[in-house]
């Protein structure tokens, strides 16, 4: 593993997430072999692997839907093993989630899928509420989507609103999970500019899982090649993608 020039951390403070040495199987598929590394306050860090190394499994362990069988994950400065559910749903308030799939509600319109963890979660207004929605849809440049169903919408315009519902909250940590799936290459740098823009704008910690070599450049500061459970390399991304590593090259095609 390659770790050359990768920032320590000031203090425990600086630290968003920290998982050590996490191990996780699923029956006898043994998918997280040790998986460590620190991702600090204001960094964006990419996350590279191929299908099935469990990318979105570790994203799963960061937000708590899964537990590791061995090692620990830490989040915002708390060891999740010792959370309470309650705690952990506090927790999760702070955390925006942009799915693989794109998990709208097909029957509710765009502004009601944004109100709803709003609803759910704060005691906002009606018209509160009805401000943050609209202050989000125009961060992500869609201000007259409002009114439409997903079902009215291209792929391009779903994942800004999938990213709109992810900052609805004002989250301190983002996680991405292929924000480029489905989406034709001109579409996808538009959402790829989008994610920087936020992350400087709003000054947020995100993590990005996403196999497109374009959209790890334009978002990531640092990146993680997941091979064989663990963390293969970790380099800032101009590293990344001159690395001499000879299982990255084969699987970056360089
Ligand atoms: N809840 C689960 N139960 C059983 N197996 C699971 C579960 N979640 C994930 N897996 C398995 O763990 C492995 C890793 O899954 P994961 O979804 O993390 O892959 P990934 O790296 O995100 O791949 P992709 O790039 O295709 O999204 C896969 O073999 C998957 O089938
Ligand atoms: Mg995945």
């Amino acid at each position: 593993m390659s770790a050359e020039s990768i920032q320590a951390p000031q203090s425990d403070d600086d630290v968003v997430v920290r998982l050590t040495d996490v191990h996780k199987a699923f029956g006898s598929k043994q998918i997280l072999r040790g998986v460590s590394f620190e991702l600090l306050r204001g960094r964006c860090l990419g996350i590279m692997g191929g299908s099935g190394t469990g990318k979105s499994v570790t994203l799963r362990h960061i937000i708590g839907l899964m537990r590791p069988d061995q090692g620990k994950v830490e989040v915002m400065g708390r060891d999740l093993a010792e959370v309470t559910r309650e705690e952990l749903q506090e927790m999760r308030k702070r955390i925006g989630y942009v799915f693989q799939e794109g998990a709208l509600i097909n029957w509710l319109t765009v502004a009601e899928n944004l109100a709803l963890p709003l609803q759910e979660n704060t005691k906002l207004s009606k018209s509160e509420i009805e401000s943050k929605v609209q202050e989000k849809l125009a961060l992500v440049h869609i201000p007259d989507a409002g009114a439409k169903f997903p079902s009215e919408i291209s792929g391009g315009m779903k994942k800004r609103v999938g990213l709109a519902r992810a900052l609805i909250t004002d989250p301190e940590l983002i996680l991405y999970d292929e924000p480029n799936a489905g989406l034709d290459p001109e579409i996808s740098r538009s959402i790829n500019h989008l994610m920087r823009e936020v992350s400087e704008t709003l000054n947020v910690t995100s993590l990005v899982v996403e196999h497109r070599i374009e959209c790890i450049k334009t978002v990531a500061d640092e990146v993680i090649f997941l091979y064989d459970g663990k963390v293969h390399v970790h380099a800032p991304v101009d590293e990344f993608f001159h690395s001499q590593d000879s299982v990255l090259k084969g699987f970056l095609g360089i």
